[in-house]
């Protein structure tokens, strides 16, 4: 290791927010806690790119990386399993659009929104407390039951979801394809933070059920600052970016061998988070979920990071049969459970996801050698966790030396930030695990 610290530590608080700067693109729709994009141009800078090399991040998410490659002129490719962040990250790349007419579209659909609601009896304002016997002329509109069983419990309040439901009907009526694909990112964020119940604290969960909220108006505003936003971005970047729906374990599908001179990501880590209930309520709606099976297709293309996705014929444990620090930790995962007499579903997979974790992450890396150009150089950020059983997962440390195994040369590991784990009372560290490949 050449180095564990070369960033003063911050407060994450501090460190995780967008700045005003980089607001533009990056918040039309984000993961909350996806890293910042100042550590992409960190990381671009240090690598030395220039337009003349090609970037890819293999677990895109809502493409941070890629929108910073584009605002930087580098171009780029994101692999992404999830279809709804897959179309993030499309969208938030395609610069493309004419902003007034998009302006003007938008007010066209908002339009159409509201004559309905007012048709229905309803207003997109709430109504007073005094009026609040507000009755609609019409049954609410809701989703048909295999797709509200999809959703969290209580995800959406009624009234919410029939003006949500009516604002998608005239998007999808109006749809002109030129402006549609930002309309729906646009109704896909201000359905998440204004309309629903969620919360994200960062993991996702219902908060107090809003009866009644403005839907129309507050989409109105998303979009609109989107059209703002582009109308001060280069129209016609010549800097492309493409966004692949594919498992990232899997990237020679879709990437050409020795296409790739680095790599920028931030990968899942072993913390019971799960991507497809994270992002649930729009996926549904926006029709990228619509059953329970198709979800279940979804979480075995995603590396094995929460008990939630673990399925019986799991098999990437085998990528790190040889690895005994990685065996060691799942076998106290396991001991510690039994001492503890654990013995709920999830709790008897903590051992198993945590090698299928590593093992996924050892078969991306595995696979990804051929689609590197020699000398590529490779950031990869990951975080410690405890949370199964509060046995500590030192993540960077152990992906760097899965990669060593297989042929990278670990050039260092960067402290990012840190928080302290009030279980453990240990540091938990979110560290730049940095590769090269000698070709
Ligand atoms: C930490 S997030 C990435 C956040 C990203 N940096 C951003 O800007 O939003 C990890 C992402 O990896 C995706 N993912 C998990 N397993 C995957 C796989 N096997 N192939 C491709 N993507 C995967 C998840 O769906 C999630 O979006």
């Amino acid at each position: 290791l050449t180095g564990r610290a070369v960033r003063p530590r911050l407060a994450n608080s501090s460190i995780n927010r967008l700045s005003d700067n980089d607001a533009p693109v990056h918040e039309w729709y984000r993961f909350v806690l996806s890293f910042p994009p100042h550590l992409v141009r960190d990381y671009v800078e240090k690598f030395a790119l220039s337009p003349a090399h090609r970037l890819l991040d293999p677990f895109c998410g809502t493409g941070t990386t890629l929108v910073e490659a584009k605002k930087l002129g580098i171009p780029s490719v994101g692999i992404e399993a999830n279809p709804v962040a897959a179309f993030a990250s499309r969208v938030k790349v395609n610069w493309n659009v004419d902003p007034d007419g998009l302006r003007q579209h938008a007010v066209k659909v908002a339009r159409c929104a509201a004559r309905k609601l007012r048709h229905d009896g309803l207003s997109d304002e709430p109504l007073p407390l005094f009026r609040a016997a507000h009755r609609p002329a019409v049954e609410l509109r809701t989703l048909p039951s295999e797709l509200m069983d999809l959703l969290l419990d209580h995800s959406i309040s009624p009234l919410p979801l029939h003006k949500t439901l009516t604002l998608l009907d005239c998007l999808r009526k109006n749809g002109d394809e030129r402006f549609l694909p930002h309309e729906l990112l646009a109704f896909a964020k201000s359905t998440v933070a204004h309309a629903s119940n969620l919360h994200f604290g960062p993991e996702v969960g219902v908060g107090k059920p809003k009866p009644d909220v403005p839907v129309v108006s507050a989409w109105l505003r998303e979009i609109l600052s989107v059209a703002e936003q582009l109308a001060d971005l280069p129209r016609r970047s010549a800097t492309p970016a493409a966004v692949l729906l594919e498992d990232a374990r899997d990237l020679l599908r879709v990437i050409k061998p020795h296409s790739i001179d680095a790599v920028i990501t931030s990968p899942p880590y072993p913390n019971e988070k799960d991507y497809t209930r994270t992002t649930r309520l729009e996926s549904v709606l926006l029709g990228f979920i619509t059953a329970k099976k198709q979800l279940q297709d979804l979480k075995k293309t995603l590396v094995r990071s929460n008990t939630r996705g673990v399925y019986k014929n799991d098999d990437d444990d085998q990528w790190i049969v040889g690895h005994p620090k990685i065996q060691a930790i799942a076998e106290a995962i396991e001991k510690k459970r039994l001492a503890m007499g654990k013995n709920s579903g999830f709790e008897r997979l903590y051992h198993r996801v945590t090698k299928l974790y590593f093992g996924g992450m050892a078969r991306h890396l595995a696979e990804l050698r051929e689609a590197l150009r020699p000398g590529a150089k490779l950031a990869y950020v990951v975080g410690d966790q405890a949370s199964y059983l509060q046995i500590m997962i030192r993540t960077g440390e152990l992906l760097g030396e899965i990669a060593e195994s297989l042929g990278y040369e670990l050039v260092s590991i960067d402290l990012f930030r840190q928080r302290l784990s009030t279980a453990t009372r240990q540091f938990l560290n979110e560290e730049v695990v940095v590769l090269r490949w000698p070709g």
